[in-house]
């Protein structure tokens, strides 16, 4: 009989997500009449940008003709729309990243995940440091690989170093009080919705070359910025491509979630430490382990991803993000008059409520299922310092995010 690796058995029974589906599905069953909104998971609602739509079509073209049929792709992705990444995504902005630093996947989730592969594991590995709330993928794929003992009552697992982003600290935690070998940053945050400006970044770009210590930063809700004084890039920090990584999505600025196309830049500069204490180019290593394990993404999605750049694609994917964020404007004011305390929704998709009345995170997901119809994500399931908050979306309808704000005030009794 095959062993198993025992690390799984350390999670929670199912995903964050996964979950939040079965408890709402189970509801809808037993009331089938129940409009039921959906602003938890965040997903987008809006069809894709028609700039993305024709280039896929013509895609579609080019593989009904031998002269431009396309078999296996670059692992590492199609040169158009690397180069176009680099240009408009980092050079635009004064940032230096190739298009050969810029690997093209199929989502942050996975990239996010699948940078464990490059990195030791296990005890003596790496000291990983998380923000707490987190996006649960960082902690699963720690424990899935060893990287961590058993999680106590608080569901903190042992090993992690755990960074609290409370109402104190803006949602910005401070730098770690000791050394950590990996931080897994992501400003905009999910799920508070929170930034990090220049000096903050800056802080810990320092606080990495001083210790020896890799970034791994997912910028997935650049788009969403609305400062221009806030980088949407890590590499806006001088020194950052000797310590960091960065994730990047084309799924919530251009609707991709269910296209799937994204990116990790790994720069040529970043080295990390062998068991014989030689520096290596962590590069070498993601190329090799990308190439191994993955076949690029479809041309038609790159197609489509491309598009993005054109300027009619910028228009639209400003239009998109534009919509979302008047999604986010709309819950957080009327939530806020309804009196409840709201954070983020400013440069996030995502607003950070703190429940009322001393509920917990899934006491106040529970009411606002049942007697709203309306779904969150409790604040506790990212993390031991979430609890206390629920997170709600603005990827939606306007129609349906005023339905469901409407409904949250007349509905719930929430102190007014
Ligand atoms: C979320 O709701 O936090 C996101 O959908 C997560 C993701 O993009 O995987």
């Amino acid at each position: 009989m095959a062993r198993i690796n025992d690390h799984y058995l350390k999670l929670k029974a199912g995903y964050l997500f996964p979950e939040i589906a079965r408890r709402v599905n189970a509801f809808q069953q037993a009331h089938p009449d129940a409009q039921i909104i959906r602003l938890g998971i965040g997903d987008v609602t809006e069809p894709l940008p028609p700039a993305c739509i024709e280039a896929m079509h013509q895609a579609v073209d080019d593989m009904a003709r031998r002269e431009t049929f396309r078999g296996y792709g670059p692992e590492q992705g199609y040169a158009f729309l690397r180069e176009k990444v680099a240009q408009h995504d980092y050079a635009a902005r004064g940032c230096q990243v190739d298009p050969d630093e810029i690997f093209i996947s199929d989502g942050s989730k996975c990239d996010t995940g699948n940078i464990l592969d490059i990195l030791a594991t296990g005890a003596g590995g790496n000291t990983i440091a998380v923000l707490d709330p987190v996006y649960p993928v960082y902690v699963d794929t720690n424990v899935m690989a060893g990287n961590t003992g058993p999680a106590d009552a608080r569901g903190e697992y042992a090993g992690l170093v755990y960074l609290p982003a409370t109402a104190q600290n803006d949602f910005t935690p401070d730098l770690p009080d000791r050394r950590v070998d990996v931080v897994y940053l992501c400003y905009p945050n999910n799920p508070t919705g929170a930034v990090a400006s220049k000096q903050t970044l800056k802080r810990w770009v320092d606080y990495a070359r001083d210790n020896d210590t890799l970034i791994l930063f997912d910028a997935a809700y650049e788009a969403f910025i609305t400062d221009p004084a806030i980088p949407h890039s890590i590499y806006e920090i001088d020194g950052a491509r000797e310590v960091a990584i960065e994730f990047r999505s084309f799924s919530k600025n251009a609707g991709f979630t269910g296209t799937r196309c994204a990116w990790t830049v790994v720069p040529k500069t970043l080295l990390g430490r062998a068991a014989d204490g030689s520096r290596v180019s962590l590069h070498q290593l993601w190329n090799r382990r990308h190439t191994t394990k993955f076949n690029g993404v479809s041309y038609i999605i790159q197609r489509a991803a491309e598009a993005v750049y054109s300027p009619q694609g910028q228009e639209q994917v400003r239009q998109l993000v534009d919509f979302y964020m008047g999604n986010a404007r709309i819950i957080r004011q009327s939530l806020t008059q309804a009196g409840l305390a709201c954070y983020g929704g400013v440069h996030a998709p995502y607003v950070w409520v703190k429940t009322p009345q001393g509920l917990t995170s899934w006491q106040f997901f529970d009411k606002l299922l049942q007697e709203a119809h309306v779904v969150g994500t409790p604040g506790s399931g990212f993390g031991a310092s979430g609890e206390g908050y629920l997170r709600l979306s603005a990827f939606n309808s306007r129609q349906n995010v005023e339905e469901a704000v409407r409904r949250i005030r007349d509905r719930l009794g929430v102190p007014v």
